[in-house]
């Protein structure tokens, strides 16, 4: 565990009880199964590397061993299941406040939950659900944050970068899981109370999303705003306005 051993955290409801795991394959799926088994809000897995780590849309995640953030929190609020992304929404913002006391710079979400700094990705979300009959039984929050490597995983130097980098030296990871975790814990304490509309002002202010001409599965168009649900709402070619709810935004040809 190196520079996480003895962590104690700093938030009142997130990051205990814990479990620090050396390489298991997915700190999600451990999650899932303690959750399955009770664990209570708030309990946290760590990985030091994952065999089988997930990124969003199917993708893998892959993070070197002892140089960065792997988790995943159970969490159990009281959310309609069509409001769980909210959750991811919720912390993209709290995680780009908790890197960005670590940074010279801005940090930014790309919609609908990356965080990046300089246009590189330094950290993603990936939330889970289960449901017992219609309601939420538990969501799992999975969290991959790029904190003490010189550079990105190999592959990744176009599009992403680690804390390390972006700061010019070294940092704790105990220090910055500490910040994430008060971050998140007051951003989704917002969100479980007053729900996502009281982050909007925020989020829309973070998003380097809005205000660029984007393509987003078979949508195109000027990514305008955020919907009170979340959902990215873009100014069509025709003026007509659509919501998107998931995908990947990438540039819009000719922009
Ligand atoms: C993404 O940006 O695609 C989401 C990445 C989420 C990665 C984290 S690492 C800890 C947790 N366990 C996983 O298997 N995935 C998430």
């Amino acid at each position: 565990m190196g520079d996480l051993d003895g962590f104690l955290s700093p938030a009142r409801s997130l990051g205990s009880p814990a479990r620090f795991l050396d390489e298991p394959g997915s700190t999600n799926d451990d999650a899932k199964r303690w959750a399955s088994e009770g664990a209570p809000h708030g309990a946290l897995v760590h990985a030091e590397r994952q065999t089988r780590g997930r990124g969003r849309l199917g993708r893998a995640w892959r993070s070197p061993p002892g140089e960065n953030l792997c988790l995943s929190l159970v969490l159990r609020p009281t959310l309609a299941p069509s409001a769980a992304p909210t959750v991811a929404l919720a912390a993209g913002l709290g995680l780009a406040e908790a890197v960005e006391r670590f940074l010279p710079v801005a940090a930014t979400v790309k919609w609908p939950n990356d965080v990046r700094v300089g246009g590189l990705k330094v950290a993603g979300v990936l939330v889970e659900g289960a449901l017992r009959g219609a309601s939420l039984e538990y969501v799992v929050l999975g969290v991959g944050l790029n904190v003490r490597g010189e550079a990105p995983p190999p592959g990744l130097e176009a599009s992403a970068t680690t804390l390390r980098a972006v700061r010019g030296r070294d940092l704790s990871r105990a220090e910055v899981l500490g910040a994430v975790l008060l971050a998140l814990e007051a951003r989704l304490g917002t969100l479980f109370t007053e729900g996502l509309e009281a982050l909007l002002p925020a989020l829309s202010a973070r998003c380097d999303t809005l205000g660029r001409r984007v393509t987003v599965g078979d949508e195109t168009g000027l990514a305008e705003s955020l919907a009170p649900d979340g959902a990215l709402v873009l100014l069509r070619d025709d003026a007509s306005r659509v919501a998107v709810y998931a995908g990947d935004v990438v540039p819009a040809q000719g922009s």
